[in-house]
């Protein structure tokens, strides 16, 4: 039998194979409510281990795009446990992902009076799309003052409550992909000239904090974080490697010490081998890693050593009893790229099942 689908246990995470669902963004919360469509969705995935859900706003002002799922209100939270319900009837478990999207976003896709905030106020390049007007530039953001930081981090310690009321097994703070926990790591998008920037120690103490405060409020075996080392998407400027690596050398040090669950890195190819053999090195719980794996490399990544578990993301997207068709050697459907973020049921469950 292949080692992905083999149980998993480390340091009491016990899942029913070392497959996980990557994190997917696909825009049917209506109203940023989750509801019935996309607890179905999920429970048609629930053959995973592990499920980490669609990046999830933790505050109003993470909203930056259209029909993204929040966990700030009640009745969020209570949209949120038919998804939880459903996957743990079949056995699976499911961390929610909170991801505050920072500078990226428009003021079409937030409430009224929300504002767009980020680490300095540096705009990103490029569009979003918003329902109401469609493509648009994304806005400057106004930079968090010392306070504003505290609330943000505050946000994301009562996001990771409501999801533990929601019946979550855990949260992943997404730390990847240039939304805000990224945007503090990199010097050109922080510009601060307090504690919270001007070097790698003070750009990763706005992650740090932010693990610290919500490991000790949930549980440090229920927390994980996602990151993309030397990624540059969402108009992240590459800056010297050396401190690149550096700053995951620190963070997989620092959140070595405080212990939670799982780093999951969502692997590019400009990540050298040095800085997954340090973090390896450093970080003695779960790794998960992601990232164009197929079931036969994914298979082999486990045997090599870096990586607990490995994540999918299209082919779960594609195949909602992926973990079937591994086991029966079946034929995997391709995804449909037009309908990844469309508001509706179509490319989203009604993909085919094997028979
Ligand atoms: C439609 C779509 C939405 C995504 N949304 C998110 C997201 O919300 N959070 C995140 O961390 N990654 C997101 N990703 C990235 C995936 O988690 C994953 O890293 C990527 O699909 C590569 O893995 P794969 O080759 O197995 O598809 C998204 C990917 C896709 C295809």
């Amino acid at each position: 039998m292949k080692n992905i689908l083999k149980q998993f246990a480390k340091n009491g995470l016990t899942l029913k194979n070392h497959i996980v669902m990557a994190p997917m963004t696909r825009n049917r919360a209506i109203g940023n409510v989750p509801n019935d469509l996309m607890a179905e969705y999920y429970a048609q995935r629930a053959d995973a281990g592990l499920i980490i859900t669609e990046g999830t706003a933790p505050a109003p002002e993470g909203l930056g795009y259209a029909r993204i799922p929040g966990i700030f209100n009640q009745e969020q939270i209570e949209g949120w446990r038919k998804t939880t319900d459903a996957v743990h009837k079949k056995g699976a478990k499911i961390f929610l992902q909170l991801m505050h999207t920072g500078r990226i976003g428009h003021h079409d896709n937030l409430a009224e009076g929300v504002q767009l905030i980020g680490a300095s106020a540096k705009k990103a390049a490029g569009q979003i799309f918003t329902d109401t007007k469609l493509m648009q530039d994304h806005p400057e953001p106004i930079a968090l003052s010392s306070e504003g930081i505290q609330l943000a981090i505050q946000g994301f310690v009562q996001a990771a409550v409501n999801a533990v009321e929601a019946g979550f097994d855990g949260i992943e703070l997404h730390g990847a992909n240039g939304y805000l926990l990224e945007q503090f790591l990199n010097p050109h998008v922080n510009d601060r000239t307090d504690e919270y920037g001007g070097n790698i120690v003070n750009r990763a103490r706005f992650i740090v904090e932010t693990v610290q405060k919500v490991a000790s409020a949930i549980g440090k075996e229920k927390v994980g974080i996602r990151f993309s080392p030397y990624s540059t998407y969402g108009d992240l400027q590459a800056y010297d490697s050396n401190e690149v690596h550096e700053t995951y050398e620190y963070l997989s040090s620092e959140l070595n010490k405080i212990g939670i669950a799982y780093i999951h890195i969502s692997a590019n190819p400009d990540i050298p081998e040095k800085t997954f053999t340090t973090i390896r090195h450093n970080f003695s719980n779960t790794i998960i890693l992601c990232n164009g794996l197929t079931p036969e490399t994914a298979d082999e990544k486990l045997s090599e050593g870096f990586a607990d578990l490995v994540a999918f993301g299209r082919g779960f997207l594609a195949n909602p009893d992926f973990v079937k068709r591994i086991e029966l050697n079946a034929e995997f459907n391709q995804p449909d790229y037009q309908t990844f973020y469309s508001p509706d049921a179509k490319g989203y469950t009604d993909y085919a099942t094997v028979a």
